[in-house]
């Protein structure tokens, strides 16, 4: 297995196969991979973007030099939420990204918890949506699943599946890219605790907004579970004001310590992603 620098975290030193990594002084990257198996698996996060998104192309490049089969498992897709034009002469972001990684020709690509289907219309990818992994820290006495907005639905319905509870879903409004506001509520949440899910926690905003609408309606505990923990800017001091109990979330993405996160390891999915032994 080798992993860009983004994903080293999930990964022992001892499994993983060397690559020289450096930087150039004008900040250009130079890869080299120092081993050449028939077969691998990449680990890469693409989170923050720019330097990740070039160390997994070079290294998907140098890997198709000495003719390596690479299968890439991608543990965050930046750029992913930028999947459609909005607004005439947008760049569609995600396309760009994913066009890039196509010639860069992985044999197999597995996102974890790909923002959207529309990724699809690009690439081709298997989306692994992880549950499993977070249940042990699941209580499900009273408990109603919520959805912050519709694009969480599908999740939703996948949560209900392991607990047999019901669902309840928002309804979101960007005002503006980072701002959020919630305008209604299908579903009953009213003295029941509510696990709020959803793919992401970028700014904070939809999970505060949430939270803040959840508890004036009468909701009790409300614990959120997310897989990539972003926590942009100031977001996890946003988040200790909102009224949540607390946050599981995966370690697709390096997390520091701090009393709202519980950070659960996606190690046990590894037969999943296709990463162990
Ligand atoms: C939106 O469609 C996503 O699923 C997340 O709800 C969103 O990206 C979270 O971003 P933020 O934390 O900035 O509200």
């Amino acid at each position: 297995m080798i992993t860009t620098t983004s994903a080293s975290h999930l990964i022992r030193k001892k499994k993983r196969v060397p690559v020289e990594i450096r930087r150039f002084e004008d900040g250009e990257l130079y890869v080299r991979v120092l081993s050449t198996p028939a077969k691998i698996v990449l680990l890469a996060g693409l989170q923050p973007p720019v330097d990740n998104i070039i160390e997994t192309l070079l290294l998907l490049d140098a890997l198709k030099r000495v003719g390596t089969k690479v299968h890439l498992v991608i543990t965050y897709f930046s750029y992913a939420r930028q999947d459609r034009i909005t607004k005439k002469g947008e760049a569609l972001s995600a396309k760009v990204i994913a066009n890039a990684l196509k010639i860069s020709g992985a044999e197999r690509i597995t996102i974890i918890d790909c923002h959207s289907e529309r990724m699809r219309q690009f690439l081709d990818f298997e989306n692994i949506i992880p549950v499993k992994p977070f249940l042990p820290y699941v209580d499900k006495k009273k408990l109603v699943i919520v959805a912050p907005d519709k694009g969480a639905i599908p999740r939703t319905k996948l949560w209900q599946q392991y607990l047999g509870v019901p669902i309840a879903v928002m309804h979101k409004y960007r005002p503006s890219p980072d701002k959020v506001a919630i305008l209604g509520l299908k579903g009953v949440i009213k003295n029941r605790n509510v696990l709020l899910v959803d793919d992401m926690i970028s700014t904070g905003g939809t999970i505060i907004e949430a939270a803040k609408y959840l508890k004036k309606k009468g909701a009790n505990n409300i614990t959120v579970a997310v897989t990539h923990g972003i926590f942009a800017g100031n977001a996890l001091k946003k988040l200790e004001k909102a009224p949540i109990k607390n946050i599981l979330v995966t370690n697709t993405l390096p997390q520091k310590r701090h009393k709202l996160l519980k950070v659960v390891s996606l190690g046990v999915m590894g037969k999943e992603l296709g990463v162990r032994g």
